[in-house]
C-alpha cells in the first residue's frame, strides 16, 4: 500500500514535470526572433547590413584616418550621427583606439564629455541609400595624438554604439519616433566595431 502510493505520487510528479517542460518548450519557441510581417523584413537586420571600414590616408598632414559606413541593406537607412562612425567627434569621444606597434594598450588620448542635443534634430541624421557609403575623415591633430606615437605599424580600431538607426529616409521618420528614439519600436541600437586594423604610418 505504502509502496503503490509512492509509485503513484512519483507518476504524478513525473506528469507535472513533463507538463512544465512542454510549457517551457512552447514558451521559448514563441520567443524566437520575431519577424515584422508587415513589410517582410526581419526586425533586427538593419545594423547588420551597415558595413564599416577604416583606413589611413597616406601622406596626409595632419595624419588622417577615414572611417566609412556602407549601407548594404536593400532599403534606405538613417543613422543618428552621435557616437556613430560618422560622428565628427569620434576622436574626442575616445571611440578611436590607436595602439602603436609593440605597445600592449591603446594610447591614452584626452577625452571630452559632450552634451548632445536631445531629442536629436533631423539634421543630426544621415540617410544612406542602398549601396551608398559615407566617409568621416578624422584628422589626428598633434594636440590630441603625439606625432611621435604615429610611426611604423599601428593598430587602429573604431568602436562604439549605434544610438539610433531607422530603416527609412530621414524625411520619412515620424516626429514621434524622432522625439523619443529610445522607446521607438522602429529604432535599432547596438554595438559596432571595425575590428583592429593594421595601418602603416
Ligand atoms: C608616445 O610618445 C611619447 C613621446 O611623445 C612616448 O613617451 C610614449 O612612450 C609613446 N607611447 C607609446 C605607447 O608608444
Amino acid at each position: 500500500m505504502v509502496h503503490s502510493q509512492a509509485c503513484s505520487s512519483s507518476r504524478i510528479l513525473g506528469g507535472i514535470l513533463a507538463a512544465l517542460a512542454l510549457f517551457f518548450l512552447y514558451h521559448t519557441s514563441w520567443n524566437l526572433p520575431q519577424f515584422d510581417l508587415g513589410n517582410q523584413k526581419p526586425v533586427m537586420s538593419t545594423i547588420a547590413g551597415l558595413k564599416l571600414s577604416i583606413s589611413h590616408t597616406p601622406n596626409s598632414s595632419p595624419p588622417e584616418i577615414v572611417a566609412a559606413v556602407t549601407n548594404d541593406n536593400a532599403f534606405p537607412v538613417s543613422i543618428l550621427k552621435y557616437e556613430s562612425p560618422l560622428d565628427p567627434l569620434v576622436l574626442a569621444l575616445g571611440l578611436l583606439q590607436i595602439t602603436p606597434d609593440g605597445a600592449d594598450a591603446p594610447l591614452d588620448l584626452p577625452k571630452i564629455a559632450v552634451r548632445r542635443v536631445w531629442p536629436p534634430t533631423r539634421d543630426q541624421l544621415v540617410t544612406l541609400e542602398p549601396g551608398e557609403s559615407q566617409q568621416n575623415p578624422v584628422p589626428l591633430r598633434e594636440q590630441v595624438v603625439p606625432p611621435d606615437n604615429l610611426s611604423g605599424e599601428l593598430s587602429i580600431e573604431l568602436k562604439g554604439r549605434w544610438q539610433a538607426v531607422w530603416s527609412k529616409r530621414k524625411e520619412d521618420i515620424d516626429d514621434s519616433s524622432l522625439e523619443n528614439p529610445n522607446i521607438s519600436p522602429e529604432v535599432e541600437r547596438g554595438e559596432y566595431t571595425t575590428g583592429k586594423i593594421k595601418v602603416h604610418f
